[in-house]
């Protein structure tokens, strides 16, 4: 499974690529919104970082918007890929700029039936959101379970990509579930490197070797 990291943090993702471990990145409106920075500075600062695909989302909400605003990002570097809303226009763009040769990733996606028709359009990569569906007590796993059992039986190679990952359990299941990609704050990336009994462990052989005065 392809890590990402969800954030449009520079510190973050260099953290991150540091490690060998960043696979791509993924940003949307909000996370742009926090970094408080120019939009093109911070985007082309991102793309130099990240050795893979990053997703940048666009905020128009009509077709004709989307493609020219999904024309503008594709240029800024080659690793972009669009971030389209699951929705028909949406769809409607993710056909046009496929076929230009964008690559895309439809987001906000909710059900299986969603994740049917980008994959039949042609979606590079698609985004269920499981965090928020938990949020509405809904088991947002299932969805991606099931999107993988459709894909599968249909061969569509669109990427499952699990996205609003909350805890390290979200990451566990959804490799198990076979998604291609997780996504993931850098808070929770975070959480899966660090381990107790490796602090524990650590801060003991550092005192026995203080403790006996060996050098190297
Ligand atoms: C994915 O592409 C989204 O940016 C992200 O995973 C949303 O996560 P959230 O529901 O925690 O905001």
């Amino acid at each position: 499974m392809k890590i990402f990291l969800d954030t449009a943090n520079v510190n973050e993702l260099r953290e991150v690529a540091a490690m060998g471990l960043l696979d791509g990145a993924t940003t949307n409106p909000s996370l742009i919104a926090k970094e408080k920075r120019p939009f093109r500075d911070l985007v082309e600062e991102i793309c130099r970082i990240v050795d893979g695909p990053v997703s940048l989302e666009v905020v128009a909400t009509d077709t004709e918007g989307m493609v020219q605003q999904g024309r503008e990002l594709a240029k800024i570097a080659p690793n972009v890929v669009v971030k389209l809303p699951t929705t028909a226009e949406g769809i409607k763009a993710l056909r046009i700029l496929g076929r230009e040769g964008v690559k895309t990733n439809l987001t906000l996606c909710f059900s299986p039936t969603q994740a049917l028709f980008v994959a039949k359009a042609g979606a590079t990569y698609v985004s269920p959101f499981l965090g928020r569906l938990d949020d509405i007590a809904h088991v947002g796993m299932d969805l991606i379970r099931t999107i993988r059992k459709v894909y599968d039986n249909y061969g569509f190679e669109t990427k499952l990509l699990a996205a609003s990952l909350r805890n390290p359990l979200h990451v566990v299941d959804a490799a198990v579930a076979g998604a291609d990609v997780a996504t993931l704050p850098f808070a929770v990336f975070q959480q899966l490197l660090k381990h107790p009994l490796t602090d524990i462990g650590l801060k003991r052989f550092l005192d026995d070797w203080e403790k006996a005065g060996v050098r190297i």
